[in-house]
């Protein structure tokens, strides 16, 4: 494997993988020191970001890399330079390129581009990165996944596809509320069953939070107007997901020890309300703590063998 786009590129076997590099490197975050040394690690990103970036930098570090953030106005890329060409020169100076922008097909196009690695930090569809740190934090909570009920409450969007195929690949049950207006794409709904299938897993999707969280060891949702949003459709959404907030109420309708996850950043009385989010059944900041320990893995996972010196048991 190459590249990290979407979570579907993996096989289980690769995800079980990386939750193990992931493991090494949380409870170890100088193992594989010395993969990245003398080398640098290109971060483009036309998206804010605070968790996806400063666990990417702090990744390559670890490693013993340098991580060089480069924003859309200081490529030639907002002059004309195209794509291909942009990925195919980064190419020539990093070890690998971590991208967080709008358009997958952007991402997919700097991909085929470049030889070296190429990692999804969030598009308008997936989120890989948020969705193997989300497997690994439900393993850490609650052990063995498969059989285990998972309910996803709010808007079909970027985590909640990468959700969906993290889930199907783990054998995680996934049970979506979702509101018509903001179903997830079906192509994705697709991939995730047909994945599904062979790990014996089961994908819902429906529009009561309440049926979805029943018998869920996990309650997860996402903010309701995404970065790619456009901004004008916040109202209209506020009014439509307003009985998809995550509430007290909500969650004693789950199992009695179920957890409350997000990929943060959350907006407190929107998608959850204060109580959930910082009481007791909250891991969010573990989750967003993990997010370092999986980047590490997914680096040292698709760099190895592609740089000397350093074998990936
Ligand atoms: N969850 C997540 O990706 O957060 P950031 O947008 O801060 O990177
Ligand atoms: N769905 C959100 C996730 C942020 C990490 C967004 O795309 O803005």
């Amino acid at each position: 494997m190459k590249d990290l786009l979407r979570t579907s590129d993996l096989t289980p076997d690769d995800l079980d993988r990386l939750l193990a590099l992931a493991a090494e490197a949380k409870a170890d975050r100088y193992v594989g020191r010395g993969l990245l040394q003398g080398r640098t690690v290109v971060l483009y990103f036309t998206k804010p970001s605070t968790r996806t970036r400063v666990s990417s930098e702090t990744a390559v570090v670890e490693l013993g890399g340098v991580p060089l953030l480069v924003r859309p106005d200081e490529l030639q890329l907002g002059r004309g330079e195209t794509i291909e060409d942009t990925a195919r020169v980064l190419g020539a100076y990093a070890s690998a390129i971590v991208i967080r922008t709008f358009d997958d097909e952007d991402v997919r196009r700097v991909a085929a581009a470049t030889e070296v690695p190429v990692i999804n930090a969030l598009t308008d569809r997936h989120h890989p990165l948020q969705s193997i740190t989300d497997v690994f934090t439900l393993r850490e909570v609650v052990g063995d996944l498969p059989g285990r009920r998972l309910a996803y409450v709010g808007a079909g969007n970027n985590v909640a596809h990468s959700l969906l195929e993290a889930c199907a690949l783990a054998g995680v049950d996934l049970a979506l509320a979702v509101p018509q207006e903001y179903q997830p794409d079906p192509a994705v709904v697709a991939v995730a069953e047909k994945l599904a299938t062979t790990s014996g897993s089961r994908i819902e999707i429906g529009s009561d939070p309440v049926a979805a969280v029943r018998g869920a060891c996990a309650v997860y949702t996402d903010v309701w107007l995404s970065m790619g949003d456009p901004p004008e459709a916040r109202s209209a959404r506020l009014r439509t997901l307003a009985p998809y907030r995550v509430t007290p109420e909500l969650m004693a309708r789950a199992l009695p020890e179920a957890v409350f996850l997000h990929c943060l950043p959350a907006h407190r009385g929107e998608e959850v309300s204060a109580d959930v989010i910082d009481g007791p059944r909250s891991r969010v900041f573990q989750q967003a703590a993990n997010r370092r320990p999986v980047m590490h893995g997914v680096l040292r996972a698709l760099l190895a063998g592609r740089l000397t010196g350093w074998p990936v048991s």
